[in-house]
């Protein structure tokens, strides 16, 4: 088969479409025939050599795909050769095919195209573990999310908004409209306007019940400022550092919980814990039309240095990889 593969950690002309050995499933996995796979922020720093695969895992890039059964492993049921899937990945989907431990996998909703199925398992698997799981947002709460343009972010705001929350949400303004459209409140311009300000002014100074941060230890403290009491604040990127200095005070005056996640990093059977509550609870919000998948291009896998390069510059949603 053919996958993208990393002779030398680099820029996206690192990323070579080249012939690779084929992947066997072994006990408990599924063989599939790789439709589509989406970027990751995670793949750019996987490429630069930063973000090496976990112990296990396949070498190739690529944390989600979709695609169709191929065949099945040792232990297996439930899952059938010809079946279209999509599956929640620790790397290996921008391949032609890819093994996966059975519980990652996860049917196509329905009315959803089996290309754009590529771009929900990652996304929806992170904002549910952390939004709903591990913050218990409720109807009626307020959302913050930060980078409502990203994948993770326009999956959030859709997904707060059908649970009957208020979504706040920060991006450049050329992204406003789009952010409104899927359900988002309230952009606020992050590079021209404080988004603490904003957040207070726009829950007449109550401020955000959870807020789900990309950026890490350059909002920690404006996070932590625009949290309502009994807030709840989940990071799950550092694009703004990983260190912080963070003041416990304001934390207990507001009786607020900070938390972080990484999905990859979890073992198998938290992942398939994760996807069994997705496949609960989101896919009939995608069923019903209410959260969609957010598609801003899709591209030849062999162009996977594009795709690339679009997801470092400005996008919104997903850029989605295609073997043919
Ligand atoms: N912990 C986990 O399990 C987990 C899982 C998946 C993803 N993540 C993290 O989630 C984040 C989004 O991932 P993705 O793949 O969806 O990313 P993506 O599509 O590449 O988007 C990155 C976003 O960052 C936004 N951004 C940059 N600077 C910002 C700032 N100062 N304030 C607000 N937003 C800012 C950009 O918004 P503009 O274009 O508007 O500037 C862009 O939309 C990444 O940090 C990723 O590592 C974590």
């Amino acid at each position: 088969m053919r996958a993208i593969t990393v002779p030398e950690p680099g820029g996206p002309d690192a990323l070579v479409w080249a012939e690779v050995p084929d992947p066997e499933p072994g006990p408990g996995e599924v063989l599939v025939e790789v439709r589509a796979s989406a970027v990751n922020r995670a793949d750019l720093l996987q490429r630069q050599g930063l973000y090496p695969p976990p112990p296990g895992a396949p070498a190739y890039l690529g944390l989600e795909c979709s695609g169709v059964v191929g065949a099945v492993g040792p232990g297996v049921t439930g899952w059938e050769v010809g079946q279209e899937v999509c599956a929640l990945l620790s790397g290996g989907g921008y391949a032609e095919r890819v093994a996966v431990p059975a519980g990652q996998l996860l049917p196509v909703p329905a009315g959803v195209d089996l290309v754009d199925a590529a771009a929900l398992p990652e996304v929806a698997c992170t904002v549910w573990s952390n939004v709903v799981r591990l913050a218990g947002l409720r109807a009626g709460e307020t959302l913050l999310v930060h980078g409502g343009g990203s994948g993770i972010g326009t999956f959030a705001i859709q997904f707060g908004a059908a649970l009957g929350a208020t979504v706040l949400t920060t991006a450049r303004a050329g992204k406003h409209d789009r952010l409104r459209e899927l359900g988002a409140t309230h952009a606020i311009d992050y590079r021209e306007q404080d988004f603490v300000a904003e957040v207070q002014r726009r829950t007449d100074g109550r401020g955000a019940d959870v807020i789900l941060d990309i950026m890490g230890a350059s909002y920690l403290g404006r996070n932590v400022a625009a949290l309502a009491t009994g807030g709840r604040l989940v990071v799950i990127g550092m694009q703004g550092g990983r260190k912080a200095e963070l003041d416990l005070g304001a934390l207990l005056t507001k009786r607020a919980t900070v938390a972080a996640t990484a999905l990859r990093s979890r073992p198998p059977e938290e992942k398939a814990e994760i996807v069994r509550g997705v496949r609960d609870e989101v896919w009939p919000l995608v069923e019903a039309g209410k959260v969609r998948p957010v598609v801003d291009q899709r591209l030849p896998m062999a162009e996977a240095a594009t795709a690339h390069r679009l997801v470092e510059g400005d996008h919104i949603g997903k850029v989605l990889l295609t073997t043919r």
